[in-house]
């Protein structure tokens, strides 16, 4: 078994080449219902973890929310800080900070607790069961009582995708867990480690960290990084209990 730190992994890549998803459907069905929050004189605040270069929280940002995005990467946050919009006479604002959302420790994030979380394509990246159950556990604290969360992760898919479950079968016994495997790059060199997760999987994780009222949709989709090959997408919304 050859663990590798997920951290490092991330920290390393180049922010340009950041896997992310132009269209989010359900994304933007999460976000209509909060329209009316949304609308309210105190703009409401969301938390983006692992923002990437902060294209998706402009996004949040412009739908209305105060939003702080954090990343591990302190080059993607570089990048995002290009976007970011101070508060102007209590209005809205844009704010990128480095976190490291899957650490042990709680990250001191400016701006908790938060009335909503967004947390798209990084539960699956982020090492092993241990830092997922960190990440959830510091969503969780981040968010105040009630406040909504929205998270997307891979799903497994080697029913739809013989290259999935070779994929399960070669790495699952170098990364010591089963549907966990290594993403590599067209000459096969390692960037980081990947989780499909079951839908049942998921919802003990969050209900595990003190989620409630968790919905998943699951759709067939195309893998993030590789177009051509057909993956499955957990789309899930919940609360903090
Ligand atoms: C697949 S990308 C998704 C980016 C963005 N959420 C989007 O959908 O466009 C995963 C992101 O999570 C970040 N990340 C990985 N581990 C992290 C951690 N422990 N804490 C914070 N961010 C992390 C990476 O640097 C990367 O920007």
């Amino acid at each position: 078994m050859t663990r590798r730190d997920a951290g490092e992994d991330w920290r390393a890549f180049p922010a340009g080449s950041i896997p992310s998803k132009a269209s989010t459907p359900q994304l933007d069905r999460f976000l209509e219902g909060l329209r009316p929050q949304a609308a309210a004189a105190r703009p409401p605040t969301l938390l983006d973890v692992g923002c990437g270069t902060g294209r998706l929280a402009r996004r949040l940002f412009d739908a209305g929310f105060s939003v702080v995005g954090v990343d591990i990467s302190p080059t993607a946050i570089d990048e995002a800080r290009l976007l970011a919009v101070p508060s102007e006479g209590g209005g809205a604002f844009l704010r990128f900070d480095v976190a490291d959302i899957s650490a042990a420790e709680r990250p001191r994030t400016d701006g908790a607790p938060f009335d909503v979380a967004v947390c798209q394509l990084v539960l699956s990246i982020v090492g092993g069961v241990l830092e997922r159950e960190n990440l959830l556990r510091h969503l969780h604290e981040h968010l105040r009582p009630g406040g909504g969360l929205y998270l997307s992760a891979s799903g497994v898919s080697d029913s739809i995708n013989a290259g999935y479950a070779r994929l399960y079968a070669d790495d699952g016994p170098l990364t010591g867990e089963p549907y966990s495997y290594y993403s590599r790059d067209e000459k096969g060199t390692i960037l980081y480690t990947t989780h499909h997760f079951s839908a049942e999987e998921l919802v003990a994780l969050l209900e595990g960290a003190g989620f409630v009222e968790v919905h998943i949709d699951t759709e067939r989709e195309a893998s993030s990084r590789r177009p051509d090959e057909a993956a499955f997408f957990h789309y899930v919304t919940c609360r903090r209990g």
